[in-house]
């Protein structure tokens, strides 16, 4: 009888990009840090791969005075910078679809001459009431920009009536604690449905962290194992190496609790600790990631230290180079409490996690980038090597590398060649780079495409942003009660004491 075996195959199953339908963009903030960054250059890289519709337009608006061609100037600029294929042909087909409308964000009269200019650029361009408001502005601006455009009666079409086809694309952070939250998203419901709202965590859009779902739902053995019989502990790290930057007057007032735990390493923990959804839907998703947030055990605040610590960069160095403490960056208050470092030990209370402990972490100027989710399995039950003197077996490690260095590795235990008792860790692993021999698009792109299609798997709901809120206010509420300022680390160290500690005392 021949052997039936399967064959192991590398194969594309249905990779095939959805192209966006006809749709126009209008950008408050499009001459900022964002636009420049982000924003214009993915949306380029939409249009080279050919899927933006030929309809398509954009509108910046901002406080800056700009021409359609100095904005188009300022455009290219900011995409050469960033793509580094970008061919002046393509460039200058794509800056031809690009336009600029400068005012006052505080003033009715803007939004009415923004209303005519859609009016005409619709017409030119035939696109009529698909729509994508983005709002790349400090978040003080989003409701005073959003109850503008439905006052201007910019928020819901006038043909068609489908509220669907007006979008409103907000960054985060999403308020600053539970209240704000709840206040913000009452303002912007009175004038945009739930479905019309596109919250971004630019996490979701990454290959990597998008592959947490494919590579927990579309392998049969992971799942087996994925739960309190098998699973030791699991760590999220999201480590930088930069500073603030130049957004003091933005951080100084968020800290790393708001800037990165609430939105980047709690959306990783849902997807990676969450129940399989029925399918591959916005909301079956997006209500699976909303349980799981909601099964997290409060944090004690009578023993705070116990579970969350913070801390902040003094001065140190990082890859040789002399860094200033968090204190004395510009902008910075030089007295300032705002931690840059926090670290967390979570406990999920429900039958698949119980008594998992999950640390999370996440700071800025550390020694190296580094972002990955480590699942470490327990030990194995009885070793029967102990009587051949082998000591303790290292535990299997899956890593699941969000970059740099996107990729995955899982950890065993191999018997070396040589004497008979000698064994090795070995690593199974891949690296994105390697395998698929291309550069990982940038998030933006993924998220603004999907934007574009009506495709919202990606977005934050409400119901996810309040829960993560209510988990975390009251740690908020009690570091600012709190005399005691964050513990400091020196810049370029992988951690401090106390966070380390956490993970020790399990
Ligand atoms: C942003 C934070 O959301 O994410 C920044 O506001 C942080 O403070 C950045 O530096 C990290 O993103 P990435 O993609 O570089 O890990």
């Amino acid at each position: 009888m021949p052997e039936i075996r399967p064959s192991v195959v590398s194969q594309d199953i249905l990779c095939a990009e959805v192209r966006a339908p006809p749709n126009a963009m209008v950008v408050f903030g499009a001459s900022g840090d964002l636009a420049r960054r982000k924003l214009l250059p993915s949306v380029f890289e939409i249009f080279a791969r050919d899927l933006l519709d030929e309809r398509f337009y954009l509108l910046g608006c901002g406080r800056t005075s700009l021409s359609d061609d100095s904005f188009r100037e300022v455009a290219k600029q900011a995409i050469r910078e960033k793509v580094d294929h970008a061919s002046a042909k393509d460039l200058n087909s794509f800056a031809r679809k690009l336009y600029y409308i400068a005012g006052d964000y505080h003033d009715a009269a803007f939004y009415q001459r923004i209303k005519s200019r859609l009016f005409e650029l619709g017409k030119k361009h035939k696109v009529i009431d698909s729509l994508i408001y983005y709002l790349a502005v400090p978040p003080f601006l989003y409701t005073t920009i959003v109850e503008h455009l439905n006052q201007a009666g910019l928020t819901c079409p006038e043909k068609s009536g489908e509220k669907q086809r007006v979008k409103l694309v907000v960054e985060k952070p999403f308020g600053r604690d539970s209240t704000s939250a709840a206040e913000l998203n009452e303002h912007i419901s009175r004038c945009f449905d739930e479905s019309q709202i596109y919250r971004i965590d630019h996490y979701l859009g990454k290959e990597t962290v998008q592959n947490i779902l494919m590579f927990r739902f579309a392998n049969a053995i992971f799942e087996a194992v994925w739960d309190r019989n098998y699973i030791d502990s699991v760590q999220i790290t999201a480590a930088e190496t930069v500073g603030v930057e130049h957004r003091a007057s933005y951080y100084d007032k968020a800290g790393a609790l708001r800037d990165m735990f609430q939105s980047h390493i709690l959306q990783m923990l849902a997807l990676v600790a969450m129940e399989p959804p029925a399918s591959f839907e916005a909301d079956r998703i997006r209500d699976e990631k909303v349980k799981l947030l909601r099964s997290i055990r409060s944090f004690n605040l009578d023993q705070l230290d116990d579970s969350i610590v913070r801390g902040q960069y003094g001065p140190g160095a990082i890859n040789g180079q002399e860094v200033a403490g968090y204190r004395s960056e510009t902008g910075v208050d030089p007295q300032s409490k705002t931690e840059t470092f926090v670290a967390a030990k979570l406990f999920i209370d429900n039958w698949r996690w119980s008594g998992v402990p999950f640390y999370l972490r996440t700071g800025k100027c550390l020694a190296k980038k580094d972002t990955e989710i480590a699942i470490f399995f327990k030990n194995v039950p009885h070793s029967i090597f102990d009587s051949a003197g082998l000591g303790d077996i290292p535990p299997n490690v899956i890593v699941l590398q969000i970059q740099p260095e996107e990729g995955m590795s899982l950890s065993f235990q191999a018997k070396r060649p040589g004497s008979k008792i000698c064994m090795s860790t070995l690593n199974m692993d891949f690296k994105y780079k390697s395998v698929f021999q291309a550069d990982m698009p940038e998030a933006y792109q993924r998220l603004l495409l999907d934007c574009m299609v009506g495709d919202q798997t990606l977005f934050t709901r409400y119901d996810d942003v309040e829960v993560s809120w209510r988990l975390l206010t009251p740690v908020l509420q009690a570091w600012q009660k709190d005399d005691s300022v964050p513990y400091i680390y020196a810049a370029g160290s992988d951690s401090f004491p106390q966070a380390d500690a956490l993970i020790k005392s399990s």
